[in-house]
């Protein structure tokens, strides 16, 4: 009975687990296709030529996809088996998997249309953008089927084997859907769309309503009420007031000096409180040790990552899950980080010192990770790299929520951190503000003058 107990929660988190991976594949796809229609409105409203090299890249990435799947579409793990679970899906599923096909032909059609009209602009413009507003069309359509029908006739339907044997694919390389190197070859293809995309159009950070709701509603994680904390005689913050919901991204921007890593430190017990209370997942902290914390999922990526410089790659991130032993569970974690972190694999013996920045910042993001957070601290991860860096470990912070984990973002790098935040605070001498979703923040005038140097 126990056993049984025992097996079906991690089956349950592995249906989670794969729908995440879909629906995050869904968002990045349809970052893109908002950039197409913006790319489209530049060429029709504004008369211009369009940036080939861009949407020769944005192709790439839509083909990359489609031939994935196309290929083999009967392998889509997911299709068969909720085929064979629901008879009156399988039309449904057919097309769709027709539509892969169908679209790759119309991809094709479109590469070829804009080879003529870069070559003859403004002639052929009409048909190359009709022809795309079609086709971003027929993909958003079949982006929401999946998302509202499949997904969630899946969930209900499939069993533990089920969602056992989809995920596994995940570890044959191929797998269209799951397969670890597609991935990777999707995130290189989404950093070059990024690196050639205009800064007026914002990159592809902004976050999108979500189309497949989460299984649990959010609820208050961690609430902070009138915190205020010293240094010596010097009070650094003043009747802090902040709350995080689980599942969210929370990102907190403000000025050098504002206070943001003494907040940071406040909420991992490295810093006192000296008035006000915080309550994490409904117990009092007050009288909670740093280590106590750690154990109870607060985890802290310092900020300028401070990994241990003299120890391997591999005993940096053991070190992580110091408070777990060295159980098999902890292997298969490592195991774990070796695929979300495919370089530090490859430098496992490595000395952390002997890794680049964005490597040693990944490293402090393993490290981390190895103590299973479910509310991870990050003290200005980007700091110091360089921007192609930067979109990576935006990207995996990205990752981390949809896997779960709830996070509360330190930055100075204010628009990013906005634009893929549920919420945030701005921190001024130790007072919050200004607070509210991403997209207030992002917009809101003082933000911009501020911090976003609008
Ligand atoms: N260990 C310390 N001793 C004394 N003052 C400190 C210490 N650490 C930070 N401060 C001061 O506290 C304020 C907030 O610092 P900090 O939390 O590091 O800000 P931020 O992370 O926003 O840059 C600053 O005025 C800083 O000089
Ligand atoms: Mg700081």
């Amino acid at each position: 009975m126990t056993e049984q107990h025992n097996e079906m929660a991690p089956a349950q988190s592995r249906s989670e687990q794969a729908i995440r991976t879909i629906v995050q594949e869904h968002q990045a796809l349809w970052r893109i296709l908002d950039l197409l229609d913006q790319l489209l409105s530049d060429m029709n409203v504004n008369e211009q030529r369009p940036d080939e090299r861009l949407l020769d890249r944005i192709f790439d990435y839509i083909q990359h996809f489609s031939q994935r799947v196309h290929s083999t579409p009967t392998d889509i793990e997911l299709y068969k088996r909720l085929g064979e679970k629901s008879p009156e899906t399988v039309p449904l599923l057919e097309k769709l998997a027709r539509g892969y096909v169908i679209g790759h032909e119309k991809l094709l059609e479109l590469r070829s249309l804009l080879a003529f009209c870069m070559e003859n602009w403004p002639q052929g413009r009409e048909e190359f953008s009709h022809a795309l507003a079609r086709f971003t069309e027929a993909l958003r359509k079949h982006i929401r089927k999946e998302e509202g029908v499949v997904i969630p006739r899946a969930r209900k339907l499939l069993s533990a084997e089920d969602w056992e044997q989809i995920v596994e694919a995940r570890d044959v390389e191929n797998d269209p859907l799951f397969g670890e190197r597609v991935r990777e070859e999707f995130r290189e293809l989404r950093h070059q769309i990024i690196s050639y995309t205009p800064e007026r159009l914002g990159g592809l950070g902004l976050k999108h309503e979500e189309r497949v709701s989460a299984p649990h509603a959010r609820q208050e994680m961690l609430a902070i009420k009138g915190l205020a904390t010293s240094y010596g005689q010097i009070e650094v913050l003043h009747d802090i007031d902040v709350h995080i919901n689980s599942g969210e991204i929370v990102s907190l921007v403000g000025a050098n000096g504002a206070g943001k890593s003494t907040l940071l430190m406040s909420i991992s017990g490295l810093q006192p409180m000296e008035r006000g209370s915080m309550v994490f997942e409904g117990k009092d902290l007050g009288k909670v040790s740093a280590d106590q914390r750690v154990a109870q999922g607060i985890v802290q990526v310092p900020e300028g990552r401070q990994v241990f410089k003299d120890l391997s790659v591999q005993d940096n991130l053991l070190l992580g899950a110091y408070t777990r032993g060295r159980s098999p569970e902890v292997m298969d974690d490592l195991e774990r980080m070796y695929t979300k972190f495919p370089i530090l694999r490859q430098k496992r013996h490595n000395l952390a010192g002997e890794l680049s920045g964005g490597q040693q910042q990944m490293l402090a993001m393993g490290r981390a990770l190895m103590a299973r957070p479910r509310l991870l601290l990050l003290d200005e991860p980007s700091m110091g790299l360089a921007p192609l860096i930067i979109e990576e470990i935006f990207d995996i912070i990205k990752e981390l929520k949809e896997e779960g984990i709830t996070i509360f973002l330190v930055e100075q790098n204010a628009s990013q951190a906005l634009a893929l935040a549920d919420r945030g605070y701005v921190l001024e001498t130790g007072q919050v503000v200004i607070e509210g979703t991403g997209r207030e923040l992002l917009s809101n005038e003082k933000v911009r003058e501020a911090y976003l140097g609008m």
